[in-house]
């Protein structure tokens, strides 16, 4: 039946018809807040493409993680600066690193949060890759089964200090059943896995790699992320690392890559993760602080358009304005 029998507005007419109606939920147990960590210097030290966020000591994320507490944010996604990097990374696997402080501290201080780690080795790296080099026979490149062992013994040092879930983000071939049998071996069996499926060789991480100092050296990261043109591509990513004993999977970023999302979520039975990135944060900063964008509406609308996508999970530099204004609205 057509018009005028439908009236598709008579479920519109009052703010409680429209509750009554909604489809989607947003709520601030769903929202994990990344947070950088430094192994030393400043106690905070603001990103300049980041309002609102910065890379805090460990004490001072402790405190940052008791707030998003009481918040009821779910979780935070933790990431390291190391005082200092070298050729394999090894402050990544540092059981006095950056992470692995952060995570006993925080778990201290709050423990009903989260704490997911990134496990990735650029931000470690002084040539800001993924992974360790090897000379290939077009120059040097990212060696991904010697970078696999590395990636678990990252993992295991962050479970060891109590990590809740380990977030493998290298994207190497064969990290999650590398990382999972290690686990296992290790009798950290209880550890899930949040495997960034597929994720995307971004210009939206500009923002990130300036706070964490993970630009690469030289290259990019395009032989080890994916095509952003790439749609069959992405669900063979996600069925591998669900076939590798993934735990729950993800797709990063998140705005412009809503499609997948769905789809991955409606081939895959796995919880999903959607990770509103460092450059979709600043957009919507910039454009609210040059009042072109009214923020908190703004926010919310990109937060439920994600959970109406079909992210269980999503992960967000604005997790701690949100879950405010969330509480507002009851
Ligand atoms: C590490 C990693 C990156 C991000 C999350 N984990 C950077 C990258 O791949 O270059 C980006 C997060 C963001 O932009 O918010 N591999």
């Amino acid at each position: 039946m057509a018009f005028p029998q439908t009236r598709m507005r008579r479920l519109r007419a009052s703010a409680a018809l429209r509750g009554l109606v909604r489809e989607t939920d947003l709520s601030a147990d769903r929202l994990v807040a990344p947070l950088f960590v430094s192994e030393s210097g400043p106690a905070r030290a603001p990103i300049e493409a980041m309002p609102g966020v910065e890379r805090l000591s460990i004490s001072l994320a402790a405190e940052a993680a008791a707030q998003l507490t009481e918040l009821g944010v779910a979780g935070v996604l933790l990431f390291g600066i190391p005082s200092e990097k070298d050729a394999r990374g090894s402050g990544a696997y540092d059981e006095e690193g950056a992470v692995q402080l952060a995570t006993r501290a925080i778990k201290r201080a709050a423990p009903d949060l989260l704490v997911i780690t990134d496990v990735c080795l650029c931000e470690y790296t002084d040539h800001g890759h993924c992974g360790v080099l090897h000379e290939g026979p077009h120059g040097p490149t990212v060696d991904n089964d010697a970078t696999l062992e590395l990636l678990a013994a990252t993992a295991i040092s962050h479970a060891r200090a109590g990590a809740d879930i380990v977030a493998p983000s290298d994207m190497m071939d064969g990290r999650v059943g590398t990382i999972r049998a290690r686990l296992d071996e290790e009798d950290l069996t209880q550890t899930p896995i949040l495997a960034y499926s597929a994720k995307f060789a971004s210009a939206f991480y500009g923002p990130f790699r300036e706070a964490a100092g993970s630009t690469p050296a030289f290259g990019d990261r395009r032989s080890y992320q994916m095509d952003p043109a790439n749609r069959r591509q992405a669900l063979r990513e996600a069925l591998l690392d669900e076939q590798e004993g993934a735990d729950m999977l993800m797709v990063k970023p998140a705005l412009a890559y809503g499609d997948l999302i769905r789809e991955i979520k409606d081939t895959s039975r796995l919880p999903l993760a959607a990770y509103n990135v460092s450059g979709e944060y600043a957009m919507v900063k910039a454009a609210a602080a040059a009042g072109y964008l009214e923020e908190r509406a703004s926010v919310l609308e990109i937060l439920t358009s994600l959970r109406r996508s079909g992210a269980d999970i999503i992960i967000t530099y604005h997790a701690k304005e949100a879950a405010k204004w969330l509480s507002e609205t009851r």
